[in-house]
């Protein structure tokens, strides 16, 4: 009985010609055993997903390139960030990118699992059933939904001009994004480690208040928003880290997200000395979003 269905599981998907996400995650890891060099690989622009067009000039197309670690930006619980460069061969052509990599281990800890993740529809139950009892397979197929979600929502932000990094691909639980960093290859810094004098903190609120203003008129929700999850590079904000963007009318608990996302970057900014009135401005931005 187990061995039929595991046919018939197969046969659709052969039927279907479908390669699921997680086949394609592991032809790609295959891929990378084929690499040119040490630690490198072919780009991978010919395969997964791509970010939104018209693609910007500076990101490398050619199926030659190859993509070179260059080290890692920063562990994490839930991902690895690791800088990435990808150039053609014996040419001046090359980008820098920030490789966005979901893990997928037993031990991870994802605090986003929960909640956010509820409610979401799966299409296939043996997906959802593996997702539910945490088979590796699961645990992989959640990394991969992190994956589609997070670049699905810089995808949007980044289409209707919020201050996103470039999104060029997924591939499986990879990200590959525009590096937002300076000609020595250090990232931008996270705002929560500046120390922003007074005429720059005030650009900076500026420019927060602003994207919180564009987000809500949107009805969107970064859902984890803070000083750790913005970047300033070039003295401009940037929004990172964002997996768990919700839309505040499809999920039942946006407005109380929409509190929480203003009242830590507002927080933030009022807790360097400036005067804001933060129950007032969620007030409003939730007035903006539609919410009351
Ligand atoms: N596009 C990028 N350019 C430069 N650095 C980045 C970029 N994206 C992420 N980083 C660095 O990696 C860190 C972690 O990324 P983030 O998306 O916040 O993941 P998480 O917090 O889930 O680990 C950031 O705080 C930042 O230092
Ligand atoms: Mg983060």
């Amino acid at each position: 009985m187990r061995d039929k269905r595991r046919r018939f599981d197969e046969d659709t998907y052969t039927r279907r010609g479908r390669l699921t996400e997680y086949e394609r995650a592991r032809l790609a890891d295959e891929d990378e055993d084929k690499v040119p060099g040490d630690g490198d690989r072919y780009s991978t622009w010919d395969t997964g997903e791509r970010g939104p067009e018209p693609y910007p000039d500076w990101v490398v197309t050619d199926l030659a390139a190859v993509d070179t670690e260059l080290g890692i930006l920063k562990t994490g619980k839930e991902a690895d960030v690791h800088l990435v460069r990808r150039g053609v061969p014996d040419s001046a052509r090359e980008c820098l990118l920030a490789a966005k990599r979901y893990r997928s281990g037993e031990h991870r800890q994802f605090h986003r699992d929960s909640g956010y993740l509820e409610g979401r529809r799966m299409r296939r139950s043996r997906e959802t059933r593996a997702m539910a009892n945490r088979t590796s397979f699961g645990r992989n197929l959640i990394a991969e939904q992190w994956a589609v979600a997070e670049f699905a929502s810089l995808s949007r932000l980044w289409t209707i001009g919020l201050p996103v990094p470039y999104p060029v691909q997924r591939n499986g639980t990879e990200l590959l994004l525009e590096f937002l960093g300076d000609e020595d290859d250090n990232a931008a810094p996270r705002l929560a480690e500046l120390r922003p004098g007074e005429d720059q903190l005030a650009d900076l609120w500026f420019q927060a208040e602003k994207v919180l203003e564009r987000l809500a008129v949107e009805g969107l929700v970064h859902g984890d928003l803070s000083a750790y999850n913005m970047l300033v590079h070039d003295g401009r904000l940037v929004l990172i880290d964002l997996p768990q963007m919700i839309d505040v009318f499809a999920n039942p608990g946006g407005a109380g997200y929409l509190a929480r996302d203003v009242t830590n970057l507002a927080g933030w900014f009022a807790g360097k000395g400036l005067d804001i009135d933060v129950p007032g401005l969620v007030g409003s931005l939730s007035e903006r979003a539609g919410l009351r």
